[in-house]
């Protein structure tokens, strides 16, 4: 019997992809829509209706009546952000009651685990790793070294006792790392403050549906539905497979949907890998195309590109074809998306990374550390198509320089691009005729 198997969009670059847009051009194609990792370092940002919406933790799916919207197991939750996100959502409680579905087994973040992250990230000094300093890494060392607390252990008698233990650990673990966390504010306020925020977050984050994602997500899969696990970061910021250390503490590619909502790898259907027609990083870690100066600026300004999360610039570079194509391969992606078409409309020309140049050897492979500042991008440079791409009606209408630009890529990574994004806005996009996208879509 042919199994139903759930499609996986993910990003393959380091992250800001636009992930959180696609996502919701896709839910009316879906019924569920399931976040498998990371936590509230993501930013996925949606417009409609003239209205911009941040989801640092709520699966993207979450503006479509209907969709069941599930956090899974591999997220890492912080009740006083997903409190937020709840108020910026203004929902009614019983919309809420149907739409968002909690994992009992996902691990909380504790302000004190902000205080660990930005205990470390200031001892590093020059090595920081440019955390978004939400508590990510440490929540996670603390879930692997099986001190972690879970959602479910808030019904425990002993809960207090154990968040209160964990807490001691954690400010003894920074006075040893000489931090001053008398000074520290979180969110704008004071640790007490925000701790006392933080626990009626958890009031409101109990009161959400419960469930056990694997049973959940595979249920949902039996009945014949059709599930999308939706991905935060990019492929490169992966734990194993990302710049380490200078990636964040979760497993962002296809894998990690398996482990982060308990999905046999024989359920995983299509795989969406999206990427931006250009590269951007936030943080620290190597970026072997990046650019610098004016060049930097321009694109950065056309792109808009300051982080959704913490604000911060980011850095800007050219697209980088060795590095998608092992993303592409590490992820099993079949599909691909480009988004941010329209950030390159006005450039005379674009030039695209398709090698490396290390000590005088040329490599395709992105190389296992890319560190070394001897490692120098090869570029190919294409004419830009300096037009505007509003009026632009559907794929096959894109201007030849695009389309080139486009089949360039598709040649080089061998998957098609199946859909491309011309705007930060749900009307924004353009899928090409008979993609394979949607004829799967369509054959639901
Ligand atoms: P952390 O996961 O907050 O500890 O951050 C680790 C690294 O990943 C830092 O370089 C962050 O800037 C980066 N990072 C984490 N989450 C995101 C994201 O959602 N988009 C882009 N970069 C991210």
């Amino acid at each position: 019997m042919e199994t139903n198997k759930a499609d996986v969009l993910l990003g393959l670059q380091w992250g800001d992809e636009g992930k959180g847009k696609i996502v919701d051009v896709l839910t009316p194609h879906y019924k569920m829509v399931a976040r498998f990792q990371g936590g509230p370092n993501a930013g996925h940002t949606l417009v409609f209706e003239g209205k911009k919406y941040i989801l640092h933790t709520i699966p993207s799916g979450i503006f479509h009546q209907g969709c069941l919207n599930v956090v899974g197991n591999g997220v890492v939750l912080d009740p006083f952000i997903i409190n937020r996100e709840l108020d910026q959502l203004d929902m009614p409680v019983e919309v809420l009651q149907e739409s968002l579905f909690i994992c009992g087994k996902a691990h909380l973040i504790l302000p004190s685990h902000r205080l660990l992250d930005a205990a470390f990230e200031n001892k590093k000094g020059n090595l920081r790793i440019g955390s978004t300093l939400k508590g990510i890494g440490p929540a996670y060392t603390d879930k692997v070294a099986r001190t972690g607390l879970r959602l479910i252990d808030t019904a425990s008698d002993r809960f207090m006792e154990k968040y209160n233990a964990l807490k001691t650990e954690h400010f003894r673990l920074a006075e040893s790392l000489a931090f001053d966390h008398k000074s520290l504010q979180l969110d704008g306020l004071p640790f007490d403050d925000y701790e006392e925020a933080w626990f009626r977050g958890l009031e409101r984050l109990k009161a959400l549906p419960r469930v056990q994602s694997e049973v959940f997500v595979n249920e949902t899969l039996d009945k014949g539905a059709r599930v999308l696990a939706e991905g935060a970061q990019g492929t490169l910021l992966d734990i194993d497979f990302g710049s380490y250390p200078y990636v964040t503490s979760s497993n962002t590619i296809t894998a990690g949907a398996c482990v982060g909502l308990g999905l046999a790898p024989t359920r995983i259907g299509e795989v969406f890998g999206v990427f931006k027609a250009y590269c951007t990083r936030v943080g620290s870690g190597p970026f072997p195309t990046e650019l610098h100066g004016k060049e930097a600026e321009r694109l950065r300004d056309l792109g808009n590109e300051f982080g959704s999360t913490t604000g911060r610039p980011r850095r800007c570079g050219w697209l980088d074809l060795p590095a998608l194509k092992y993303a592409v391969m590490v992820n099993g992606v079949s599909r691909l998306i480009m988004t941010k078409a329209d950030v390159l409309n006005e450039l005379e020309s674009i030039k695209v990374c398709v090698a490396y140049d290390i000590r005088g050897q040329q490599q395709s492979l992105l190389p296992l550390t890319t560190e070394s500042e001897e490692l120098k991008p090869l570029y190919k440079e294409l004419p830009g198509w300096q037009t505007d791409l509003e009026d632009v009606k559907s794929f096959e209408q894109l201007p030849p320089q695009l389309l080139a630009y486009v089949s360039m890529i598709e040649d080089f990574v061998q998957v098609p691009v199946d859909i491309i994004s011309t705007g930060a806005d749900r009307k924004q996009i353009l899928t090409r005729k008979g993609a394979g996208i949607l004829q799967r879509l369509a054959a639901i």
